[in-house]
């Protein structure tokens, strides 16, 4: 019934402005502490107001991410400084980007080989560095998980690595933060949520504890992102702690052929994530259908409609357009290749061929 091993962050602290609880969470790991963030953590004064509730005698340095999803250039430069500055620990304040960044680069902090070496298969050693994650989207899950996704830029190639030991220490789960969140990000890092929340569902490593996991996270994705994309702001703790279940039971159960896809394709096309997870979906629905019946008819339950009509719906009440339909499919043999090499891709209820890749990307395109 369980995952083996069962993988928790150790605590997990939830509440609107419960970011400044922070400096309480971290005291047991030292007083310098590095925190990584992104711009949602500048708006309304909110990095001068956490840094103020630090004790005095802190040393904590603040340390920006400039955007985009992280390379492994980034990792390397911020491993570079937490050799520099030794702290006693690091905490991410950001959306999936930031948290994915801030998780590699404390988790190899003390590695002995390169990030590019790790991310094609060196053994990766146990991390020591205490990592605290604290979401500002909700989408990636990556607070709950032991992932990191890393684009290499010289080879075009976005690919994950994991770890046991990179499962953050303490998450923070701050409604408040989602409140600045632009809809747009809302919307596609939402589908990213419930897209892994679909898959995680369905994927042939999914225990009896993981889905319920994944379904609790449908459910509450179904009923909180459209009012929170319309400007409910009562929804953003049923959201956020939604994704974090979403990312729970992906960090057990893996995900399927839309994660397969997603990542080749947002490394050439550059598009957000969650966007090409939800333009990827629809295909992927319809290709694993037969293999998945009972899990969508139980899931239709849960949530009073089926599935793929939602997604369809969602698209367009969310304005979503596609940055593949209309564009000419470039790279198909490299896609192809890299989908099936995917752990995502092994995990998709029905096995997946390179001829089955290429029926999806014209789907897609
Ligand atoms: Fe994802």
């Amino acid at each position: 019934m369980l995952p083996n091993p069962l993988l928790l962050p150790a605590r997990t602290l939830t509440g609107e402005g419960c970011l400044l609880r922070l400096p309480e969470a971290v005291r047991e790991f030292g007083q310098r502490g590095v925190i990584v963030h992104g711009r949602a953590l500048l708006g309304g004064g909110r990095l001068a107001q956490l840094l103020a509730a630090f004790p005095s005698g802190a040393q904590i340095r603040a340390y920006r991410h400039a955007g985009g999803e992280p390379t492994l250039d980034e990792v390397e430069s911020l491993r570079g400084e937490l050799r520099r500055d030794r702290p006693d620990w690091v905490a991410a304040v950001g959306g999936g980007s930031v948290l994915d960044l801030a998780k590699a680069a404390a988790g190899l902090a003390d590695a002995p080989a390169t990030a590019a070496d790790y991310q094609s298969g060196t053994p990766i050693p146990t991390a020591t560095l205490p990592f605290v994650a604290v979401p500002t989207t909700a989408g990636t899950g990556s607070e709950a998980t032991v992932v990191a996704v890393l684009t290499d830029s010289r080879r075009n190639l976005k690919q994950s690595i994991r770890h046991p030991s990179f499962m953050p220490r303490v998450v923070i789960l701050d409604p408040l933060l989602l409140h600045d969140c632009p809809r747009a990000t809302l919307a596609a890092a939402g589908l990213d949520a419930l897209t892994q929340a679909y898959e995680s569902l369905v994927s042939r490593y999914a225990t009896p504890f993981t889905r319920a996991l994944s379904e609790l996270a449908l459910k509450g994705i179904v009923e909180s992102l459209p009012p929170m994309f319309d400007g409910d702001r009562a929804a953003a703790p049923r959201l956020l702690e939604s994704s974090y279940l979403a990312g729970l039971a992906l960090s057990h159960a893996r995900l399927g052929v839309v994660h397969g896809l997603a990542h080749p394709l947002g490394a050439r096309w550059h598009a957000a994530h969650g966007l090409v997870c939800a333009c990827c979906l629809p295909a992927a629905l319809r290709f694993n259908a037969a293999a998945t019946a009972g899990d969508m008819a139980r899931l239709k339950q849960l949530i009073g409609q089926d599935f793929a009509e939602l997604i369809e719906t969602w698209l367009r009440k969310f304005g979503l357009t596609s940055p593949f339909k209309g564009t000419p499919l470039r790279e198909t043999a490299d896609i192809v290749r890299e989908t099936l090499a995917s752990g995502s891709t092994a995990a998709n209820p029905r096995p997946v061929t390179g001829d089955d890749v290429i029926a999806l990307l014209r789907e897609i395109f």
